[in-house]
C-alpha cells in the first residue's frame, strides 16, 4: 500500500478502509519500511491501563530506515542542508553517505564511552548537524535519547536528567541565537551539581566560549571522534530493536506537576513519522524541505530528523532565528536553497508580518510549492498573509494539528489533495479516528458541533507511557473519558465535517507554540521569597498567540513593584527557562477562591482577557470583594 493518497476520492476510500479494517490498513503502511524481521501481531490494545503495542515481534533499527536503505540510490543526495545563524558563515551539506558515516562514527564514540542499549542520554544542543547525528547515533545503538530544548534552565535540565536517570550528556560549548551567544556548557555544569547519575559529558565545539572541562567527566566531541577514526572499521552495526523497545523520551508540560517524559517506541513511531511526512507534505524525490522548528521539540524530532530521513528527503536545518540579521531571513534561505516545502509556526508568521511586507516582497520564493503550519491555532489574518505573501496564492497550506504524545500529524489537510480553509486543520489522516465529546463524556455526533477532542482508536505513533510513572500516563490521557485518549484540546466540527482546533481546555498554555503548564509557572513564581501565592492564566497575545498573565500575592514588594516584578521574572527564568517568563504580573491582595479554597481561574482568565463586564456568578466566592480590586488593577 502506498504511503500517499493521490486524490480526494482516494483519501475518502482509504480513510473508510482504515476505520473498517485498521490492522490491515496499518500492515499495508508498515510494509513500506525496512524490518529485520516482520511483526507477528499488528496490534494489541486497551485504553484502560493503557496498554498499546504495535507490530509485536517485529525487529528493526530506525536508522537503517533513515540511512542504510538509502545509500545505494541516494548516497550522494543531500540528507541535511545546514544553514548557520550568521549568514556570512558557510552552510554545510551532508549527503546520505556522509551522514551515515558520521552517525556510525559517533555511535562508536558512544560505545567507547560505555553507552549500552537502554541507557538514557540527555542531549542539550543548538541546531547544528551534530544534534541530528547525536540523536541518530543513540538510536543506532539502542540508547534512549532525551533531547532538552536549549531554552530550558539548569534546574529544568536537572529535573529531566534525574527523572530519566541519564548516564551521559551531549552538549556544546555554546549556542548562537541571533546576536546572542548562549553558554550551554555552563548551564549543564550548573545542572549536573544535582545529577550524580551522569558520568560523562561530551562537548562539541561551536562558539569557542571558554568552558570548564572536568577531568574524568568532560570530554571533547572532536577528541572522541579522533579515537574512533583510528579504528579500522568505521561503520557501526545497528542494534536490532524490538518494535516496542523505547526509542526516545521527550518531556512535555501538562496541567499538573512537573513535565512528564512522553515515551515513544521504535516500530510504531518510525512508521507513523514516515507515513505522515510522506502523505501530508506529498513529498516528491528531490524536493528541498525546510522545517523551521527546533529539534528540542517533537516537531523537530518527527519532521526534521526521523520523518524526512526515513523517506530519503532533503531536510534543511536552520541554526538561527527568523529575525536575524533581519526579518527577511527565512525568505533568503528559501531563495538560497530553492526550498520547495516550508513548514513553520503561526507565531513566526505573525512575528514576520509585524515587520511589514518589505522583508518578503521582492524575494525569490518561486521554488515554494507547499506550505505548512504547526503548534497552535492560526488566525485568519496570518493564514492569508502566508498564503498571499509567501505562497503567492499557489501553494496549499497544511495546518497540521497534533501533539508530542501523538508522534506525528493527526488532523491535517493533505497538500494539494484534500481541501483547506483558513484556521482549520480539516480532516483526520487515514488511520485516525477523532471524536468530540461533551462534559459527560457522551460522543457528540453530527456536524456543526463543538466539544472536547478525543481519539477513540490507537495509532502507531501514540504515547506508550510516561517515563517511570505509567499511572500518570493513564491519569493524564485515558482517565477523563473511558476508552478514549483525551487530547486536552477543544474542537469544532463545522457543517461540512471539517475540524477546527480551538485551543486547550485544560490548564496548559501555548505561548509562541510552546506548551507551558500554568501550575509549573505558579510553582516557579512561588519560589520567589516574597511571594505568598500566585495564579497564572493565558491571555490573547498578538504575536505569541497566548501570553502569560500572573496574579501574584506578595505583601512586601519593598516599595518597588517594578523591581519585584523583575525579580520574579528572573526566578521563573532560573527555575524553568526564559520561555516561561510572565508577560504581565499584577500584584493583588488575594486571589478569588471558593469556600473550599479552589482558585476560580475562570474569573482570572476573563480579567486577563480584558472582559470584565460579565464575570459570571461570583456569589460562591469566599471574598467577592477581591474581584473588584483585581478588576480595577488589571494590566
Ligand atoms: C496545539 C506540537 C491548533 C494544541 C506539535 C496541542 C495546535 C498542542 C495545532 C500540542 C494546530 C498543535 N492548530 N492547535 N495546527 N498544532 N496545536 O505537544 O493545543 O508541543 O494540544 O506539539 O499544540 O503541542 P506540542
Amino acid at each position: 500500500m502506498n504511503l500517499k493518497v493521490s486524490s480526494f476520492d482516494e483519501y475518502k476510500q482509504v480513510y473508510k478502509q482504515s476505520v473498517e479494517q485498521p490492522e490491515q490498513f496499518w500492515d499495508g503502511i508498515a510494509e513500506n519500511f525496512l524490518w529485520r524481521k516482520k511483526w507477528d501481531k499488528t496490534l494489541e490494545w486497551n485504553f484502560k491501563e493503557p496498554n498499546v503495542k504495535w507490530f509485536q515481534g517485529g525487529k528493526l533499527n530506525i536508522t537503517e530506515n533513515c540511512l542504510d536503505r538509502h545509500l545505494e540510490t541516494l548516497g550522494d543526495t543531500p540528507a541535511i542542508i545546514w544553514e548557520p545563524n550568521d549568514p556570512s558563515e558557510d552552510h554545510r551539506i551532508l549527503t546520505y553517505r556522509q551522514l551515515f558515516d558520521k552517525v556510525c562514527q559517533f555511535a562508536n564514540v558512544l560505545k567507547n564511552n560505555n553507552v549500552k542499549k537502554g541507557d538514557r542520554i540527555c542531549i542539550y544542543m543548538p541546531m547544528v548537524p551534530e544534534l541530528a547525528i547525536a540523536i541518530l547515533a543513540c538510536a543506532r545503538i539502542g540508547a534512549i535519547h532525551s533531547v532538552v530544548f536549549g531554552g530550558f534552565s539548569a534546574q529544568s535540565i536537572a529535573d529531566r536528567i534525574q527523572d530519566a536517570d541519564c548516564s551521559l550528556v551531549i552538549t556544546c560549548d555554546g549556542a548562537f541565537r541571533g546576536a546572542k551567544d548562549i553558554p550551554l556548557k555552563n548551564v549543564i555544569d550548573d545542572a549536573l551539581v544535582t545529577c550524580p547519575s551522569v558520568k560523562k559529558v561530551i562537548v562539541l565545539t561551536r562558539t569557542r566560549t571558554p568552558v570548564a572541562m572536568l577531568k574524568g567527566r568532560d570530554v571533547w566531541w572532536e577528541d572522541e571522534i579522533k579515537k574512533v577514526e583510528t579504528q579500522r572499521n568505521t561503520t557501526c552495526e545497528p542494534e536490532e530493536m524490538d518494535a516496542e523497545d523505547m526509542l526516545f523520551i521527550l518531556y512535555t508540560s501538562g496541567s499538573t506537576g512537573k513535565p512528564k517524559g512522553v515515551v515513544h517506541t521504535c516500530g510504531g513511531y518510525m512508521v507513523y513519522a514516515g507515513y505522515t511526512f510522506a502523505n501530508t507534505f506529498q513529498y516528491e524525490p528531490g524536493e528541498v524541505y525546510f522545517c523551521t522548528a527546533d529539534i528540542g521539540w517533537i516537531t523537530g524530532h518527527s519532521y526534521i530528523v526521523y520523518g524526512p530521513l526515513s523517506q530519503g528527503a532533503t531536510s534543511l536545518m536552520f541554526e538561527g532565528i527568523p529575525t536575524f540579521p533581519n526579518a527577511g531571513r527565512f525568505w533568503d534561505i528559501v531563495a538560497k536553497f530553492k526550498v520547495n516545502i516550508l513548514y513553520t509556526a503561526p507565531t513566526a508568521i505573525r512575528s514576520l508580518m509585524s515587520f511589514g511586507d518589505s522583508f518578503v516582497e521582492g524575494k525569490d520564493l518561486s521554488s515554494l510549492k507547499k506550505l505548512g503550519t504547526v503548534g497552535e491555532p492560526i488566525n485568519e489574518e496570518a493564514w492569508h498573509w502566508y498564503d498571499e505573501k509567501v505562497g503567492h496564492g499557489k501553494c496549499p497550506i497544511v495546518d497540521t494539528w497534533w501533539q508530542t504524545e501523538n508522534g506525528g500529524h493527526m488532523i491535517t489537510p493533505i497538500a494539494g489533495i484534500t481541501p483547506t480553509k483558513p484556521g482549520y486543520a480539516m480532516l483526520p489522516l487515514p488511520g485516525i479516528q477523532p471524536v468530540l465529546v461533551d462534559e459527560k463524556g457522551e460522543v457528540i455526533e453530527g456536524n456543526g458541533v463543538s466539544g472536547n477532542l478525543c481519539i477513540r482508536f490507537p495509532w502507531p505513533g501514540m504515547i506508550r507511557t510516561t517515563y517511570g510513572d505509567h499511572e500518570r500516563c493513564r491519569q493524564a490521557y485515558f482517565a477523563t473519558y473511558p476508552d478514549m485518549y483525551f487530547t486536552g484540546d477543544g474542537c469544532l466540527r463545522d457543517e461540512d465535517g471539517y475540524y477546527r482546533i480551538t485551543g486547550r481546555v485544560d490548564d496548559v498554555l501555548n505561548v509562541s507554540g510552546h506548551r507551558i503548564g500554568t501550575a509549573e509557572v505558579e510553582n516557579a513564581i512561588n519560589m520567589h521569597s516574597s511571594v505568598v501565592e500566585s495564579a497564572v492564566v493565558g491571555y490573547p497575545h498578538d504575536i505569541k498567540g497566548q501570553g502569560v498573565y500572573a496574579f501574584v500575592v506578595s505583601p512586601n514588594v519593598h516599595g518597588n513593584e517594578d523591581l519585584t516584578r523583575k525579580d520574579i521574572i528572573m526566578t521563573v527564568s532560573r527555575i524553568i527557562g526564559a520561555i516561561a517568563k510572565p508577560d504581565k504580573i499584577q500584584f493583588v491582595s488575594g486571589l478569588p477562591k471558593t469556600r473550599s479554597g479552589k482558585i476560580m481561574r475562570r474569573i482570572l482568565r476573563k480579567i486577563a482577557e480584558g472582559e470584565t463586564s460579565n464575570l459570571g456568578d461570583t456569589s460562591t466566592l469566599l471574598d467577592p470583594g477581591v474581584v473588584e480590586e483585581i478588576k480595577s488593577g488589571a494590566l
